[in-house]
């Protein structure tokens, strides 16, 4: 049983604090997590809990740790670390809200996988083999080329263009061509004068003028690593529609300087989603737009992905309306926007239930904390979603992933195309 859950202060990859939990059981078996944290979060978000102020740029996480050595640890202690759901439903207990303001998701979320690290530790397996013993599924990753939205400072309004590689034969070569359209595209912004950096998740931050110089570039670039757009690897956009809101029901692109209102903005995607090889759309709507969601769903029916992130805050009420209504397709599954794992999985058994496609996905704020390559892997989601090639926080989780597969062996199985969702999939 668990003997003592401690909070600690460390640091994430934007230079803000974040909480790490140890949990420790009786039998000697140690868990340990780190939270990480969102920049375009949705406002159903389980409450990441900062101490404002003037240190640490008001982000500082000692109440959130305070609550983890205070009514977290006591809550936890004398369970049986095995026992997921009843951890989880002591953390739910000893909040009392519904969104974890008391005790902060960002405290409950890092307790909830260090209990389930700690149980995978008494078990002596890896947290995805403890998760399911049978998992032999590798995810379709979706890799970041292009990083803009609240991530680059608006520097292009689409938050993240990325590419699937569902052509591959395995999570291996998949994630070797995600390099080499990484590397073809930082030439061509060198030829073009436009390599500005790289942004919050890792992927170039381009100085382009426009949103579409950037998809013809990213197809450019998928081309220049030998690799055919729409056939080998498809491209997937997360355009987190919640930022580009004008709070009257309209759109903005503020680099173009173009206003949409809700019609005008699905013509304009739809003719985006037409010129260019996409094959996946995150919140192309924003998070209070379900007629959006539904309309554009609609229209591209059996041809693109369309993911709810924000729009679903991995709650499962919200999978279930979204599935009554046709909104989307696909589920962003992020651990920490629900606060425990109890409430991750049940969004994306939800998914599963309801024929939708699961993406288990990191933060734009991210540690060296691997559990969501253990995550999609035991849980079977047909996605994975951690930015970008580059940056130490991303390449932890890309590399446990190339583990698992190793380690599987001959009985791994690559998601491919079926991880889309599409075509019966
Ligand atoms: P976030 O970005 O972590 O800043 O929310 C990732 C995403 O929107 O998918
Ligand atoms: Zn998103």
């Amino acid at each position: 049983s668990i003997s003592a859950v401690t909070g600690h202060p460390r640091w994430d990859s934007r230079g803000r604090p974040t909480v790490e939990v140890v949990v420790r059981t009786g039998d000697g078996s140690v868990g340990r997590a780190l939270a990480p944290a969102g920049a375009s979060t949705g406002s159903g978000e389980a409450v990441d809990l900062r101490d404002g102020g003037p240190a640490h740029g008001g982000y500082g996480v000692d109440r959130a740790v305070d609550r983890v050595n205070g009514p977290i640890a006591a809550a936890l202690k004398g369970l049986d670390a095995a026992d997921q759901a009843g951890a989880d439903a002591a953390l739910e207990a000893a909040d009392g809200t519904a969104g974890f303001a008391h005790l902060g998701g960002n405290a409950t979320v890092a307790t909830s996988l260090a209990v389930a690290q700690a149980a995978a530790a008494a078990s002596g397996l890896p947290l995805w083999r403890a998760l399911n013993p049978a998992a032999r599924r590798l995810p379709l990753p979706e890799v970041q080329i292009f990083g803009g939205g609240a991530h680059a400072h608006g520097r292009l309004d689409v938050q993240d263009l990325m590419v699937v590689p569902y052509g591959a034969g395995s999570f291996a070569e998949a994630y070797a061509w995600c390099n080499d359209v990484y590397r073809a595209a930082g030439e061509l912004l060198d030829r073009r004068g436009a390599r500005a950096g790289v942004a919050d998740e890792g992927g170039w931050w381009p100085a382009f003028d426009s949103n579409e110089a950037a998809l013809s570039a990213l197809t450019e670039a998928i081309e220049a690593a030998g690799r055919a757009p729409g056939d080998e690897i498809g491209i997937s956009l997360d355009i987190a529609a919640t930022q580009l809101a004008d709070g009257a029901g309209g759109y903005l692109l503020r680099r173009e300087e173009r206003r949409f209102d809700r019609d005008g903005w699905c013509e304009l995607l739809l003719g985006w989603l037409d010129r260019y090889p996409v094959v996946s759309i995150e919140d192309p709507f924003a998070e209070d737009d379900p007629v959006g969601m539904a309309a554009l769903t609609t229209a591209v029916a059996g041809r693109v992905q369309v993911i709810g992130d924000d729009f679903l805050v991995t709650d499962a009420a919200r999978v279930h309306s979204a599935a009554d209504t046709g909104a989307c397709t696909a589920v962003l599954v992020k651990p920490n926007q629900a606060g425990t794992l109890t409430r991750a999985r049940a969004a994306l058994d939800a998914a599963h239930a309801r024929g939708l496609t699961a993406i288990v996905s990191a933060r734009s704020g991210e540690t060296e904390d691997v559990a969501v390559a253990h995550l999609a892997v035991g849980w079977g989601s047909g996605g994975v979603k951690v930015g970008s090639v580059t940056r130490g926080e991303r390449t932890a989780k890309w590399n446990e992933l190339l583990r698992i597969e190793e380690e599987l062996g001959v009985d791994a199985r690559f998601a491919g195309r079926s991880g889309l969702g599409l075509d019966g999939g």
